[in-house]
């Protein structure tokens, strides 16, 4: 708890170009649970680095997806946007947590299996010990609550693990955090192959809306959009790449797919993709506007990067110092 509220922390990456999915997935409901909570949401770039980065091109994205966050309309004043590296206290208690983490419990993590594969050149020590860094990230503000998409879940239960573990043997340090799994949109599909996840990483450009990308794009896309042969529009399983229309379709208006489908009885393929493409480029136009309007204004980003920094380096070192003096750290000299 912090001020009465209870906390929630989440993180993205700014690796990749942010997609349709990360929008109406996350950052959507990241603005309405800043209302409730008190809120850190964090740009994990000591995350990124897992993966070989190119450094200008790091270092640029990382500052659009704060300067996303504000426009996609969390507040700063009241919510925490900060980088990761900014934080010396998220590094520091990896390390410690590392020493209480076992080798068996990172061989298990479904993503470094993926991730190993798909980087078999550079299975680096930092992509296994990624949900230690992860953890950390969530037991310094003794988080209530975490946000996160369904392939993250299993990393929320190696933290809550990690937490636990520390707490039976040094006494309620960590708060256990709990996962939170949105209802609306929370799974946008590939355009392109609707049985997946839309993703930044795709390297098909046509299975992912960008949020950066133009009206003509954003059409042309839904355009080409995979349906099937069925020539019925159904809110059903077994036509994925309808249901995926009609979902984002209603995670834009907030419709129900009940009235979705009502809408569209009896009418063509075409004219549901033209529908979705023009409601999602009506959606993306104001966000894309606020962000040119938020990038020009460089003291204003620098003023939240650092007042933002500022505060969350406040409540972490708050618990690292805890920790620290737990495990039987020399306890600082003060004055
Ligand atoms: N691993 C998360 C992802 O790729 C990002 C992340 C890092 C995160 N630290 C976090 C999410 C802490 C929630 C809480 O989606």
């Amino acid at each position: 708890m912090l001020d009465g509220k209870k906390v929630l922390f989440s993180g993205m990456q700014s690796t990749g170009n942010l997609t349709l999915g990360n929008y109406l997935g996350a950052l959507k409901n990241w603005v309405k649970l800043a209302d409730e909570y008190e809120c850190f949401y964090c740009v994990v770039d000591e995350h990124s680095i897992t993966v070989r980065q190119d450094p200008a091109t790091l270092r640029k994205r990382a500052r659009a997806l704060l300067i996303l966050y504000i426009a996609a309309g969390i507040d700063p004043e009241k919510s925490c946007l900060y980088y990761q590296s900014h934080v010396s206290a998220h590094a520091e208690l990896a390390w410690i947590l590392n020493c209480f983490t076992y080798m068996g419990e990172m061989n298990r993590m479904t993503q470094f299996k993926d991730k190993s594969a798909k980087h078999a050149d550079n299975i680096n020590v930092g992509l296994f010990a990624y949900p230690v860094l992860m953890a950390a990230d969530i037991l310094l503000y003794q988080s209530d609550i975490v946000p996160v998409g369904s392939d993250q879940l299993q990393h929320l239960e190696i933290t809550r693990d990690i937490a636990q573990r520390f707490n039976n043997i040094y006494g309620d340090v960590f708060t256990i955090p709990e996962p939170y799994v949105g209802k609306v949109g929370a799974r946008i599909m590939s355009l392109q192959e609707p049985s997946k996840k839309m993703s930044k990483s795709d390297e098909n450009p046509n299975a992912s809306i960008y949020l950066m990308d133009d009206r003509d794009t954003i059409i042309r896309k839904f355009k080409r959009a995979v349906t099937d042969s069925e020539a019925m529009i159904a809110y059903r399983e077994e036509q994925p790449g309808i249901r995926n229309l009609i979902d984002i379709y209603c995670a834009c208006t907030n419709k129900t797919s009940g009235e979705a489908v009502k809408e569209f009885e009896g009418r063509g393929y075409g004219d549901l993709k033209m529908a979705v493409g023009e409601t999602v480029a009506d959606v993306l136009l104001p966000l894309q506007s606020r962000v040119a309007e938020l990038s020009a204004d460089k003291a204003y980003i620098d003023s939240v990067i650092k007042n933002n920094a500022e505060k969350a380096a406040y409540y972490a070192n708050k618990t690292l110092r805890k920790v620290q003096h737990k495990i039987g750290f020399p306890d600082r000299v003060r004055g």
